[in-house]
């Protein structure tokens, strides 16, 4: 696949602060690529330089070969960006916040009306067509951003934290449409603190910390090379920390403590269950690993706080 993003040395500085420290990465065209991470990690600091809305502080990015920051206003005709604030008009209707948007992509009044109607239909928002925004719930005024992104026919989709505070349904049918881009050829990026969204989505992610990219690559193989396919959780009390780890360590690949949760890892699970049986444990989770884990397991406590 060709790459249609690639960055190098990517920083971004306000005043003392490294927002995004020295990062680089590729995209491939038609992929989902992720950025994961906890609050402040730096993911719309860098999208935000993707689609050239806020200037470079040194290394490059070349988005479809346009260096950004020079080409930008290429690169925003083949970009359609769900913002992480919800930047809709308030006073006027859902159809009205179409329409006005799509003056900035100089899309003649006819053709815009055409593909307002289609987005709207496509997000599910037909019987709010002609409702002010202050009049819809929050899934509601996100799928609209969804809608809004795509006005100007995007080949390259970036949608940033998509589905905050969302409930399960409405989720859902985000990332179904997400889906359902993707198949139709557009590029996807995507930055989430939802380890699960970034499962279910991402062909391959990143993960990042306080401006870095911490590890990268599929789901599947970060989940594979840092953790093994499964992970024991044992609510503990200080003081049986030491036993424990001597009683199950041996059976995992290696181990956590986070607040009052053990975690241990292992490629396989049974022979750490058989343990927990013989030593008669309450309060244990037997689960399957999780990007969650990786994130923990790489810096020591969890995405979500
Ligand atoms: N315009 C700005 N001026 C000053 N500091 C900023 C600005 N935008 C972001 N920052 C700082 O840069 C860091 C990275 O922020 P950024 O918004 O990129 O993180 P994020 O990973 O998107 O977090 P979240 O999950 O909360 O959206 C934070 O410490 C933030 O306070
Ligand atoms: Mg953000």
């Amino acid at each position: 696949m060709a790459t249609i993003i690639k960055a190098d040395g990517l920083t971004k500085k306000f005043g003392d602060l490294t927002a995004v420290d020295g990062i680089s990465f590729e995209i491939r065209e038609g992929e989902c690529f992720g950025f994961l991470g906890p609050n402040g990690a730096g993911k719309t600091s860098t999208v935000r330089m993707i689609h050239c809305v806020s200037p470079i502080t040194s290394g490059t990015i070349f988005v479809g070969g346009l260096p950004a920051n020079v080409d930008n206003r290429k690169i925003k005709a083949m970009t359609g960006v769900v913002p992480q604030e919800i930047t809709l008009d308030n006073d006027l209707t859902v159809f009205e916040n179409m329409m006005v948007f799509s003056k900035f992509f100089d899309i003649p009044r006819r053709e815009a009306r055409k593909r307002t109607d289609e987005l709207i239909a496509f997000v599910e928002l037909e019987a709010k067509r002609d409702n002010k925004i202050s009049e819809l719930s929050t899934g509601m005024k996100r799928r609209l951003l969804v809608a809004r992104a795509l006005l100007n026919k995007p080949s390259l989709i970036i949608a940033d934290e998509p589905t905050t505070g969302l409930d399960p349904q409405a989720r859902h049918l985000i990332w179904q449409r997400l889906r359902l881009l993707k198949s139709q050829g557009t590029t996807l990026i995507l930055t989430t603190q939802y380890m699960e969204e970034a499962q279910q989505l991402c062909d391959r992610l990143v993960i990042m910390n306080e401006g870095k990219i911490l590890i990268g690559g599929s789901p599947r193989q970060l989940i594979d090379d840092e953790i093994g396919r499964e992970v024991v959780e044992i609510r503990i009390d200080a003081k049986e920390d030491p036993h424990l780890i001597a009683e199950l360590g041996p059976f995992a690949r290696g181990h956590e403590r986070a607040g009052d949760t053990l975690f241990f890892y292992c490629r396989d699970g049974r022979e750490i269950q058989k343990k927990l049986v013989e030593l008669d444990l309450p309060n244990t989770v037997h689960r399957p690993a999780t990007l969650e884990d990786v994130f923990l397991k790489l810096t020591g406590r969890s995405l979500i706080e």
